[in-house]
């Protein structure tokens, strides 16, 4: 049975969760409209798609556990960016906050001596561990793209095969 506190941490990063999705949806949705840019809107279509993913396992894992997963309301995300290196600089740091997030989460279930949830809680860590680094390797690789076209396009067709694993 999970405490009140385990059930209100849970629950916030459902929400969270569901804001990520909502980001990346947008940001898939803004370089969908910007020329040559089709590998990055799939890479930010697919990991919305993951983020939501993230979102329903924790609802299944609250619900399953005596809870009551909230489904909650979302703020308009930021729609449009100035360049691509912008929008992967705020992913960066959208993940730099979900990974503080988790940890949190894993404090709370230590200190409640809630070991289901810190055990259900590590597949989360391993998961923000590989969404740093691809973050922070196509940030990477952005910078040194700089406003070099070629460089861009290249980036655009690798992007498509990058992934986490
Ligand atoms: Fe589910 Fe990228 O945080």
């Amino acid at each position: 049975m999970l405490s009140q506190k385990m059930k209100d941490a849970l629950n916030k990063q459902i929400l969270m969760e569901a804001q990520s999705s909502q980001a990346y949806l947008a940001m898939g949705s803004w370089s969908e409209i910007q020329p040559g840019l089709k590998g990055v809107t799939q890479f930010f279509y697919r990991h919305s798609d993951e983020e939501r993913m993230h979102m329903l396992k924790l609802i299944h894992y609250v619900n399953e556990r005596g809870g009551f997963a909230v489904i909650p309301a979302l703020a308009q995300p930021v729609l449009t960016f100035v360049s691509l290196k912008k929008a992967f600089e705020q992913l960066y740091e959208h993940e730099l906050k979900v990974s503080e997030s988790i940890n949190d989460l894993v404090e709370i279930a230590l200190g409640e001596k809630d070991y289901a949830t810190h055990n259900f809680l590590q597949w989360y860590v391993m998961e923000q561990m590989e969404e740093e680094r691809l973050a922070r390797d196509c940030n990477d690789k952005l910078e040194l793209i700089g406003d070099d076209k070629s460089g861009l396009y290249l980036f655009d067709r690798d992007i498509m095969t990058m992934d986490k694993a």
